[in-house]
């Protein structure tokens, strides 16, 4: 079957829902193992993004981790989601970036592609992570300009200190998208170790939500880029992301679709 036969079978089985178009980096992905990680293909999905509409995306690459009880995990995939919730640090990232936690390396390879970005150094903690990029070669599909940029170093990316100045930092160490305001003081503890002047977390717009929410009063409908400026001051971080147009809007989105509900006492 030739592409265009698969486009239109995709598009007659999925109802004519737009396709999810990857922004900044389209890589290929080969299935593999490294140990508990597995990265597969699925071949066909139908999801929202963290603020786009529903759209298909196929061929997906997702890596999971095999849990001691038997299950999985999913740490990452190019899903709209994943890809969308880590685009604003990709763009607003500059100068020597930081990236903490390898995954699927989508979000260091296309922070590589921004010409603002000099070089990006990747703290990955797990050796079979990092085995399993040995052999994926993910950065290699990238221009030379982009993967001359890019190293990746093994550590822990709460302990680990850089041997040259951080101009940007983008942690995405965690499995679910939102555990809570605890996360800022993780990414606090990075900050005092590389001493990054400029964040961008992943979940963050969550977190502001939620802090907005909870400490200031203002419901996630209400959200404006004046309210998330004070949620962000109560971080105590250098947030990225705030001055750009339309993150308010976006973060609305974000929210009112996977914020958890306020906890009663
Ligand atoms: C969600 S994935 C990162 C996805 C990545 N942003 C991407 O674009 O593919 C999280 C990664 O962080 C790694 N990790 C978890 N805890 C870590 C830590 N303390 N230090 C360094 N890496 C860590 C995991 O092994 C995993 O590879």
């Amino acid at each position: 079957m030739d592409i265009d036969h698969q486009q239109a079978l995709t598009w007659l089985t999925t109802g004519g829902t737009p396709r999810f178009e990857p922004p900044l980096f389209q890589p290929r992905y080969t299935p593999m193992q490294a140990q508990d990680w597995q990265l597969q293909l699925v071949p066909l999905i139908i999801v929202r993004g963290y603020w786009s509409d529903t759209s298909v995306a196929t061929d997906m690459a997702v890596l999971t981790r095999t849990r001691p009880d038997g299950g999985h995990d999913s740490w990452m995939s190019m899903s709209p989601m994943e890809l969308e919730s880590q685009e604003i640090g990709c763009l607003e990232a500059r100068g020597h970036t930081v990236v903490m936690g390898l995954g699927l390396g989508w979000a260091a390879a296309a922070a590589a592609m921004n010409p603002a970005v000099t070089a990006v150094t990747v703290v990955e903690m797990d050796r079979a992570v990092l085995d399993l990029h040995q052999r994926l070669c993910l950065f290699e599909q990238l221009p030379a300009a982009a993967r001359d940029k890019l190293r990746v170093v093994e550590g822990d990316a709460l302990d680990w200190t850089p041997d040259q100045p951080v101009d940007f930092l983008m942690p995405d160490i965690w499995l679910p998208l939102y555990s809570g305001p605890g996360r800022v003081e993780e990414v606090r503890r990075m900050q005092a170790n590389t001493g990054a002047p400029l964040i961008y977390f992943w979940g963050q717009e969550l977190v502001l939500a939620a802090l907005a929410r909870d400490r200031l009063g203002v419901p996630v409908e209400a959200l404006d880029a004046d309210t998330l400026r004070r949620a962000a001051a109560l971080t105590g971080l250098p947030l990225a992301g705030l001055d750009r147009p339309d993150y308010a809007d976006k973060l609305r989105i974000a929210a009112l679709r996977r914020l958890p509900p306020a906890q009663t006492a």
